[in-house]
């Protein structure tokens, strides 16, 4: 164990802030005045369990490390001196710099990789792997070329390879190949094949790792590293560069296996996101090779926020950005797979990011109805007060007016008005940056998500209770991940009749769960709901009203349709549609 982890353990986080500011118990956590601003109530909330802090007012969070270096204004090494004195625990001498460790884990990646594609490629254990991707298309030079491997499903195999080969237990956790036990770390992937992820300049900077058989979470990474961070990340720019630059264009997909497939495929140009929608460190880095960027994403990019704020940011960036149009709930790995013309045609028929936007409108609303009219009006005109090219927003505007066969001066007026004041007139979701230092606006199916994993993660003591509603309840991924481990948990302590118990859950959790599990944990919920009635009868409340809205939002879709289908005398689909209809009323009617 290093001498951080020593720290830790004996540290007591409630001990330490105390000597600071008096501590109030509040439920299982403890509750002060935030000493990091200025505030009447108290939002800054300490968790014993979880030897973490929050302020729910100005967002600071952390550890005793994190703590000390924001209240004493030291940086980490100072911390680590202060609280080895405290705890009385003698620093080992730190030898190496950063560089040379930085290389000790680009070495240890580079050994792992060696070991999936060894075992993917010629071991007995590979088989079932093997066959799964020749299944998907993939062929053996792709399997090479792309450095493909097999984790095998045991706890340390590559552990103990690695540890034979002279690597710490340090190192390995570090590198995020293992996770930290109580006995030194286990493999973090099993049983899943794995993509390294290798950057633009050949770095092999981490995996991710793929199961074969349908299960939760599909894909998992390698946590944030000090050689690898997923929002900067790019897959495939490796292979893709040089095609990039000959074609002055880059096509983005979503995920390792669309990237590959069309690499495959024979179009080259072809990077991938891995599921993230656009972040400031992806597009400095398309933008070293080409101006223009194709979105090839299977879901709806204008229905969704953090993908518009991705193309914002794209756009003000100076990138040309088109959409590659799939079929509904068709990825790129499909399409390819079906024919690879199709996808090229798919390409060379992309259309401007604003077209874009403009059809996708023209599928949800229907410009009849002035209720409508009013969403559209909200949903675009921010987007074009954002065209940071003059003539090309005025296209738009035109293009706009054209669309909604409205009145061009009304129109240009509302863009103007919100340009020069783009916070106060947007009405609408709207997620400022945390740079902003302001807390993001979410929509009230957002805050019902959350809640409900807060609720979840608040079981009432006597409650031996699993939920049994399915994920899809919850649009946002991270919550369907976080929920589907919860009820894994859930289901394990129950059968054994044991509590709850936090950081038994948040054990096996990546990290970049973890720190949402911890910003929930800390939440501070109604006093009534620690008892197992009120709690039980709220979490039935929130669910049926998530359900709601789902099925609301598909009976409005349907009566578009329906109208549409209507409009084009289609009478067959209308009568399938109004059946489909009804059904969902008499769903929604007995929710
Ligand atoms: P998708 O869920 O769309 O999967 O996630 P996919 O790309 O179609 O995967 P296949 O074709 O079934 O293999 C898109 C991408 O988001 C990342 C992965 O990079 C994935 O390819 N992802 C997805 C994660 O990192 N974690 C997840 O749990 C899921
Ligand atoms: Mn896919």
């Amino acid at each position: 164990m290093d001498d951080v982890e020593l720290i830790k353990q004996k540290i007591n986080i409630v001990d330490l802030i105390s000597e600071y500011i008096p501590l109030k118990k509040a439920g299982v956590n403890f509750k002060a005045p935030c000493p990091f601003h200025q505030e009447k109530t108290p939002s800054f909330v300490v968790s014993p369990e979880r030897q973490i802090f929050k302020c729910f007012g100005c967002q600071k969070s952390g550890d005793a490390f994190t703590f000390l270096m924001e209240k004493e204004g030291l940086d980490f090494k100072e911390a680590l001196e202060m609280l080895a004195k405290k705890t009385g625990i003698v620093l080992q001498k730190r030898t190496d710099d950063k560089k040379d460790f930085k290389d000790r884990l680009f070495e240890v990646n580079l050994k792992a990789q060696e070991f999936f594609h060894y075992i993917l490629t010629k071991h007995n254990l590979g088989k079932n792997a093997l066959e799964y991707l020749q299944k998907r298309g993939l062929t053996k030079e792709t399997i090479e070329e792309f450095g493909i491997g097999y984790a095998p499903n045991s706890w340390e195999s590559l552990t103990k390879f690695l540890l034979k080969r002279g690597f710490t237990v340090g190192e390995i956790i570090a590198s995020g190949l293992g996770v930290a036990s109580k006995s030194g770390c286990y493999d973090r992937f099993r049983g899943r094949i794995t993509f390294p992820l290798i950057d633009g300049k050949e770095k092999l900077r981490g995996f991710s790792g793929r199961v074969l058989y349908a299960a939760e979470p599909k894909y998992i990474n390698t946590p944030q590293t000090p050689v690898f961070d997923k929002s900067s990340y790019l897959f495939g720019l490796n292979l893709a560069k040089g095609e990039i630059r000959n074609k002055k264009e880059a096509v983005l997909v979503e995920g390792e296996m669309d990237m590959i497939l069309s690499f495959q495929a024979g179009i080259k140009n072809i990077i991938a996101s891995k599921g993230t929608a656009l972040t400031e460190g992806q597009i400095e880095l398309v933008k070293k090779y080409t101006e223009n960027i194709l979105l090839g994403f299977d879901m709806d990019l204008a229905g969704d926020s953090a993908c518009r704020r991705g193309i914002e940011m794209a756009d003000k960036a100076g990138l040309d950005i088109k959409v590659v149009q799939l079929d509904q709930g068709k990825d790129a790995a499909e399409v390819v797979r079906e024919d690879p013309k199709l996808w090229q045609k798919a390409i060379s028929e992309a259309v401007p990011i604003y077209d874009y936007y403009l059809v996708s409108a023209s599928k949800r609303y229907d410009i009849k109805s002035s209720a409508d009219l009013k969403k559209i009006g909200e949903e675009l005109i921010p987007v074009w007060a954002k065209i940071s090219d003059d003539l090309v927003r005025e296209l738009y505007i035109q293009k706009l007016t054209a669309f909604l066969k409205t009145d061009e001066g009304i129109l240009r007026n509302a863009v103007e008005k919100m340009r020069k004041n783009p916070e106060k007139s947007y009405t609408g979701l709207l997620q400022k940056t945390s740079q902003d230092n302001i807390v993001s606006l979410k929509s009230r199916r957002e805050l019902l998500e959350e809640y409900l994993i807060a609720l979840l993660l608040h079981p009432p003591a006597e409650a031996n209770f699993v939920p049994n509603f399915p994920e899809t309840i919850f649009l946002a991924e991270i919550w369907r991940q976080i929920y589907v481990l919860l009820v894994l948990y859930l289901d394990s302590i129950s059968f054994k009749s044991r509590a709850f118990d936090i950081n038994e859950f948040v054990l096996n959790l990546p990290k970049e769960l973890t720190r949402e599990v911890d910003r929930l944990y800390l939440m501070e919920l109604d006093r009534k709901l620690l008892d197992e009635k009120p709690w039980k009868k709220e979490l039935d409340e929130v669910v049926s009203e998530l359900k709601k809205a789902l099925i609301k939002a598909s009976l409005e879709k349907l009566s578009l349709e329906i109208k549409n289908a209507q409009a084009f005398d289609k009478m067959e689909m209308v009568e399938n549609l109004n059946k489909r209809f009804r059904d969902l009323s008499v769903k929604l009617k007995n929710l």
